[in-house]
């Protein structure tokens, strides 16, 4: 199975390195537009490939399509990241041409493929890449709950001094400052969070968590990689493997939560034909009216991209 990832910056490169250390694909191509970065990046992979006991064969290349061609996944991480000061939707214009592009070339040498879009803005960065590649909603979908929920996971590890392996939390929304993590759907090993937690110190890591991209702009000067790398890279595997697992991922919606024609996050099943499944969770009054805001500030930016669609 061969795994293309577009864009050998920091999250593209380490998307590519944790897919290859898994050991499940056979081959894992990296491209990016600057020539020699992804070969060089690829060449440091490969080389960790005797350190660290795998065999997936990881490829760098300049640009060259044909050398993605057959993959069954393509992730997308190409584009400008955020300097400090910036909102993700000021990068909309410069990445949607660049996920554009990206797109076709994908789907010309792939048409079966899934695709996966990292690139920022989100959720309006994912319709892009769907209004481009002409293909089933179920195979464009993008990465952005997993890394949410990994922060907000994270904060609560921290703060209940307890393992993050028995966090299980779901979030929804767009991936903005307006995303909605769900504290009703929030257990630690079983146990609902609200049990163990009081409800000043959830709110605050609420609220940590939904300004969680910035604190990272803020101290490095860029957007993160470690864990947008390896949430893109999740995904991957649960599609390789047809596992048909539970995550928030930014899907298409037809009428889920009385939206239409949205992309935002939502819990999804995923195998190996992509979204199997949108599953709709009965949120109370006060859930189902953050989702709806945070709906409505995704729709104001998906807009500004049809409208510069259709002048382009
Ligand atoms: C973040 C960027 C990748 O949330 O959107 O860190």
């Amino acid at each position: 199975m061969k795994i293309t990832v577009v864009g050998a910056g920091n999250v593209g490169a380490t998307c590519a390195q944790v897919i290859a250390q898994k050991d499940y694909a056979s081959e894992v191509v990296l491209l990016d537009i600057k020539s020699g970065i992804a070969e060089g990046k690829a060449l440091d992979i490969w080389q960790t490939a005797p350190i660290n006991g795998y065999g997936t064969r990881v490829r760098g290349v300049t640009d060259d399509y044909a050398a993605t061609a057959g993959s069954t996944v393509a992730v997308i991480t190409s584009g400008l990241p955020r300097k400090p000061g910036m909102s993700r939707d000021d990068l909309i214009s410069t990445n949607a041409a660049i996920v554009r592009s990206v797109t076709q070339n994908l789907i010309r040498h792939s048409p079966d493929v899934i695709l996966i879009v990292v690139s920022n803005p989100l959720d309006v960065m994912t319709y892009c890449a769907y209004r481009t590649a002409g293909i089933p909603s179920s195979r464009v979908f993008g990465m952005a709950g997993i890394l949410d929920t990994a922060r907000y996971n994270a904060f609560l590890a921290e703060a209940l001094g307890c393992s993050p392996k028995d966090i299980q939390s779901m979030l929804m929304g767009g991936h903005g400052d307006t995303m909605v993590p769900l504290p009703r759907y929030t257990t630690v090993a079983g146990i609902p969070v609200t049990e163990l937690i009081d409800q000043e110190r959830l709110q605050a890591i609420i609220e940590r968590t939904k300004k969680g991209g910035g604190e990272i702009v803020n101290l490095l000067g860029t957007s993160a990689w470690y864990a947008p790398g390896a949430a893109a890279a999740l995904m991957t595997e649960a599609i390789a493997k047809d596992e048909h697992r539970i995550f928030p991922c930014c899907a298409w919606l037809t009428g889920q939560y009385g939206l239409n024609n949205i992309y935002m996050g939502v819990p999804v099943k995923l195998g190996r034909n992509g979204i199997e499944q949108i599953l709709e969770l009965r949120l109370n009054e006060d859930e189902l009216r953050l989702v709806h805001q945070s709906a409505a500030a995704v729709k104001e930016v998906m807009d500004v991209l049809d409208r510069m669609m259709q002048t382009a």
